[in-house]
């Protein structure tokens, strides 16, 4: 998962830039004439530098990976063209420092310098998109009620509201009616909305499989509420209640016309196209 990737990055390199700002220290407290010098100037320079970009770049991954945990994380495209950047930025600019330090020549660091300017660009592209898609999570829905996901209790009004969505996002538009055996089967699995207010405006069901893994079915987002990044988060959201309750594997029937929608959300399709509820569809999966 990128935000727990990030994290690891963001812990595991303060402990390597701390380290180095000891091993400077201790260069100074050993006196080593390769460091203080007078024409070791432009060294000390450069891997004072280093540790400074080193450490600020791990405390930016470290927000970063908090960032797409939050219900304010940009969408998973952004996210990772974003993840890209900073994974370059990491390398490129405390390393071009080190190795501009490394070398010196006279009064100048060495050309390992020349990658800080690429580095300092890949750190602004990635705090750029972080901020844009930031701005577009914020503006989620339009609507002056925050979106709330969460469950569904099998048998309530809610549950109720979100058989009325199913019927008219799911089946109506190819004339069909949702059968009695669905309650029956309904009972068994967990039901999960997203409410703005008190108005339920998409719901999805989750249903265990026999070897473990968990089928995601029946999303739907209200007709005026689509296209607004609400089944993304809902989608995202029942990944992580998955997740919670010890699954990996989630798996799902996409209508042919939905199955670039879960691309984005990082599935992928699998076996031959075939035939549900009357429409084509594709078997899509994804490792959580
Ligand atoms: C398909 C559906 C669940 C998507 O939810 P949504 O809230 O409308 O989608 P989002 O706003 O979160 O979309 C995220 C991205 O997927 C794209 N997308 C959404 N629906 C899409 C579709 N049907 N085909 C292609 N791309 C789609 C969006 O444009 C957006 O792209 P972006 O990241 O470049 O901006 C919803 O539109 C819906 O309920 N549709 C009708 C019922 C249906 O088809 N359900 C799925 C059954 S398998």
């Amino acid at each position: 998962m990128l935000a727990l990737r990030h994290l690891r990055i963001g812990f595991w390199g303060l402990l390597l830039f701390l380290s180095l700002g000891l091993g400077l220290e201790a260069l100074h407290g050993f006196k080593v004439a390769f460091y203080l010098d007078l024409e070791s100037e432009p060294r000390r320079l450069a891997w004072r530098l280093a540790h400074a970009h080193g450490t600020l770049l791990s405390l930016v991954h470290v927000v970063f990976g908090l960032t797409l945990g939050s219900r304010h994380a940009p969408e998973a495209r952004t996210a990772a063209r974003a993840s890209r950047l900073l994974d370059a930025a990491t390398l490129l600019l405390p390393g071009g420092f080190l190795l501009g330090g490394l070398f010196v020549h006279g009064g100048d660091p060495g050309l390992g310098v020349l990658l800080v300017p690429f580095g300092a660009v890949a750190l602004f592209g990635a705090v750029l998109l972080t901020a844009r898609g930031l701005a577009s999570s914020a503006a989620t829905t339009g609507s002056e009620h925050e979106l709330v996901l969460r469950q569904i209790a099998f048998g309530t009004a809610e549950y109720d509201a979100s058989v009325v969505m199913r019927t008219r996002v799911l089946r109506a538009p190819l004339r069909l009616q949702p059968s009695p055996e669905e309650r029956d089967e309904d009972r068994k699995l967990l039901h999960l909305g997203a409410f703005e207010g008190d108005r339920l405006v998409a719901c999805l069901m989750l249903q265990e499989l026999d070897d473990g893994a968990v089928k995601m079915r029946q999303v739907a987002v209200d007709f005026d509420r689509q296209k607004q990044r609400v089944g993304t988060r809902l989608v995202q959201y029942s990944e992580s209640v998955a997740r919670a309750r010890g699954f990996y594997d989630m798996r799902l029937h996409a209508r042919d016309t939905a199955v670039a929608f879960y691309e984005r959300l990082g599935y992928e399709a699998y076996g031959e196209p075939f035939v549900e509820v009357t429409v084509p569809h594709r078997a899509m999966k994804k490792r959580l």
